[in-house]
């Protein structure tokens, strides 16, 4: 796709980790809206640190990184909610609140955001609903399945 306004786009971007590891080197690419990607690439790649520099949980060393026109190394601190807001990140490491059920997990974000009450628990039921977990709604986490509960067993012992 050409022409239209690109949603991210890297300019040039290079990150290197405190003690001088390089992980990504003069990147450069552009997305376009409705464009689906997939990154691929070997352990230790820098597949994770190109996915934390668009979220500004990293920042480049060099070059631009720029979400909707935005460019992030120019983004106050207290600006990086409202970009996060608009980005959907789903991490291996599943970050789940064992002191409060599924369906308070669920809500945990759509509050936080400001939904109302009433909004927030039918979209947070929908959800629920689309993966199958609806009927557990005020289970724990650790009641779901083997990888929650490994998750809570080893909270316990911490
Ligand atoms: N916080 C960090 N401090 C130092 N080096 C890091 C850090 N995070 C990642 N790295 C290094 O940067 C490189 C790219 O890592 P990463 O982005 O996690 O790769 P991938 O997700 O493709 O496996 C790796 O060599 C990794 O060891
Ligand atoms: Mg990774």
């Amino acid at each position: 796709m050409t022409g239209g306004v690109p949603i991210i786009s890297l300019r040039q971007v290079s990150k290197r980790y405190p003690g001088g590891f390089e992980a990504l080197r003069l990147v450069s690419f552009a997305v376009e809206p409705g464009e689906m990607l997939f990154l691929t690439g070997h352990s230790g790649a820098g597949k994770t640190t190109l996915l934390k520099l668009i979220a500004a949980i990293e920042r480049a060393n060099g070059g631009a990184v720029l979400v909707n026109g935005q460019n992030l190394s120019a983004l106050r601190p207290a600006a990086i909610p409202y970009l996060r807001r608009n980005l959907g990140l789903v991490f291996q490491g599943q970050k789940l609140l064992f002191d409060r059920s599924v369906f308070d997990n669920v809500m945990l974000p759509l509050i936080v955001t400001g939904q109302p009450y009433r909004e927030a628990a039918r979209r947070a039921r929908a959800a629920l609903d689309k993966v199958g977990l609806l009927q557990r709604e005020k289970a724990n986490p650790c009641a779901l399945g083997r990888r929650a509960s490994s998750d809570c067993a080893s909270r316990a012992r911490w």
